[in-house]
């Protein structure tokens, strides 16, 4: 599952190849409760395999393998931990059902798991996205733990509790929106271009926390390729770009670039 690792010649320390990326506390666990709420919420199968990126002291390594009958793999940069976490699974009764990795998890192919567990940190969740995004199964779920992923739209049966853990299924065309290509209305009107699925019901643009207006254009949309919206930006204004959409399966929130919109009307420049 990992990919080709740095050649270690062990002339540099890790935190000096920049290995320690996250937060290496793995005495900050979940409690088992919480494990087993998220991975019931996340619908883990005794035929699949669970991922956790991170996997500390082991908790839910052994919970996974041992209570959800999963094939249960953990990535862990810290020895000790490791170690521990691989007693565990003897105690448990459980390590032939249990894989440890020492490797960096920013270089892990998870494409062959089914869930994927990580409790990291919020800029680590949001660095991972991409990741996630690009290389999941298209059934994977992912449960973020502690925070939420930004721009992710939790399932409808996602945890609320703060700890518990969020379920995604990042890979989920229904809950995919796309950014498309910048233009201008005849009057100047700065525009974007916007793409939901096609059972889009509502739709909140605003650039910076100011409304934008939008338009969902017939002619681009398609069930394939869903609705396709152009969105109108208030015709002077900068920051943050963000839409709420609510359609069938779900609600968005897709952040958007940072745009800077200058009137061409009224004689401005
Ligand atoms: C906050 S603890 C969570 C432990 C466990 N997942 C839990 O929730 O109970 C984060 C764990 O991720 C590990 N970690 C952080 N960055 C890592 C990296 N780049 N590669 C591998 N493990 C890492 C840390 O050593 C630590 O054990």
């Amino acid at each position: 599952m990992a990919d080709a690792r740095d050649p270690r010649d062990g002339s540099t320390t890790a935190d000096e190849r920049g290995e320690l990326f996250g937060v290496h506390i793995p005495e900050l666990q979940l409690p088992g409760r919480e494990y087993r709420a998220a991975l019931e919420a996340a619908r883990l199968g005794d035929d699949e395999v669970y991922l956790e990126l991170g996997s500390g002291h082991g908790r839910g390594i052994v919970i996974a393998a041992r209570d959800f009958g999963a094939e249960s793999i953990g990535v862990e940069y810290l020895e000790d931990a490791i170690a521990r976490t691989q007693r565990s699974a003897e105690r448990a009764g459980v390590a032939d059902r249990v894989r440890l990795m020492r490797e960096d998890l920013r270089r892990i192919d998870p494409s062959g798991a089914d869930v994927i567990h990580m409790h990291l940190g919020p800029a680590f969740h949001d660095v991972l996205a991409a990741r996630l995004e690009r290389l999941l199964a298209p059934h994977a779920r992912v449960v973020a733990a502690g925070w939420r992923v930004p721009g992710w739209q939790p399932l409808p049966d996602a945890l609320d509790r703060w700890d518990g853990g969020y379920v995604y299924r990042p890979a989920d065309p229904r809950m995919q929106a796309s950014w498309g290509a910048r233009g201008q209305l005849a009057d100047g009107t700065p525009t974007i271009e916007f793409r939901v699925n096609a059972d889009l019901a509502e739709l909140q643009p605003r650039l910076d926390g100011i409304p934008a207006a939008g338009r969902v254009e017939p002619d681009r949309t398609d069930a394939a390729r869903g609705t396709a919206v152009l969105l109108a930006l208030p015709p002077a204004g900068s920051g943050e770009l963000t839409v709420w959409a609510r359609c069938r399966a779900g609600r968005i929130t897709q952040r958007g670039p940072s745009v800077a919109t200058v009137s061409r009307r009224n004689g401005a420049p």
